[in-house]
């Protein structure tokens, strides 16, 4: 949550690159009460795979709604390729080029493993418009196998398969479809390390052909380290640090996150005591 305001001067300002893709600047979302994003600035470079990172309840998933076109932020500005940016929708946001794959997955379960790839993009024959199974079936193992992931029937409808398989199969669909700007949430959450690998070679690959740019939301560490060329870190609903991976550390992000419990801490203590303080005695 975002309702203790962070020092001003730890507050990162808009900026950009020549090669910027995407930019968005002051964005702030509220629901209800909650104050999920305050005033968050964040721009992706071309080719770039950038990390966001934050504490559960940051406020992480819902920039990537907003981004996505699921939702709509309160106030605050986007740019796509130097143009003003509102999706109107999910479609219409991937019809600008940005897909997604989203934490809860949104997979279909009683669905085959290739219906789900080709979810809401189905390809269909013509003239009469059926569903181009064979093509699909084709095109889904192609992308599977591109990623190394072991699927062992695509007719399989997703919901026997695990966590991990599900996950992956969110991530083919997202990397197989021809977006630019891919949004990756929290891809790797269920996945076991062998999986987890295969995503990040992946990733390591479209990152050498230098033409999508990523934003990925990791917990790990390791993963950060390994994948992504730059951080962005919410805190208390704005980017508080933004800097490249190689010019930060394990130790300086935790040291961020245990300073942002400290300050949560002493911002519950103050309240309890402020509870407790004897009341005026009055008349
Ligand atoms: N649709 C919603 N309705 C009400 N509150 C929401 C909704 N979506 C998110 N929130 C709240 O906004 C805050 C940020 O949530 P979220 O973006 O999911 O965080 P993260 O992905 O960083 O864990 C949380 O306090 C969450 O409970
Ligand atoms: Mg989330």
């Amino acid at each position: 949550m975002a309702d203790q305001a962070l020092p001003l001067e730890r507050v990162v300002r808009p900026s950009s690159a020549d090669d910027d893709v995407f930019r968005a600047e002051h964005i702030a979302k509220r629901f209800g009460p909650i104050t999920a994003l305050r005033d968050v600035n964040l721009h992706l470079r071309k080719g770039e795979v950038l990390a966001l990172l934050g504490d559960n309840g940051a406020g992480k998933t819902t920039l990537i709604k907003i981004i996505c076109g699921f939702q709509k932020q309160d106030s605050g500005t986007m740019w796509l390729k130097g143009e003003p940016y509102a999706p109107k929708s999910v479609l219409d946001a991937r019809a600008h080029g940005i897909d997604t794959v989203y934490q809860d997955l949104a997979l279909v379960d009683e669905l085959s493993v290739y219906h789900n790839m080709f979810l809401r993009r189905e390809r269909v024959l013509r003239p009469i418009p059926f569903l181009n199974n064979v093509l699909m079936r084709r095109e889904a193992r192609k992308a599977l196998d591109e990623i190394g992931i072991h699927i062992p029937s695509i007719h399989a409808p997703v919901a026997r398969l695990s966590g991990g398989q599900r996950q992956a199969i969110a991530v083919a669909r997202t990397v197989s479809s021809d977006a630019d700007i891919l949004l990756l949430d929290e891809p790797l959450a269920a996945m076991g390390a062998k999986e987890g690998g295969m995503i990040l070679d992946l990733i390591g690959r479209l990152k050498e052909q230098g033409e999508v740019s990523i934003i990925m939301i990791l917990h790990n560490y390791a993963h950060v380290f390994a994948a992504c060329d730059r951080v962005s870190l919410i805190t208390d609903g704005v980017v508080s640090l933004d800097k490249p991976t190689s010019e930060t550390s394990v130790e300086e992000l935790n040291e961020i996150v245990v300073e942002e419990y400290r300050r949560a801490r002493q911002a519950v203590m103050a309240g309890e005591l402020e509870a407790e303080a004897p009341q005026d005695a009055g008349e």
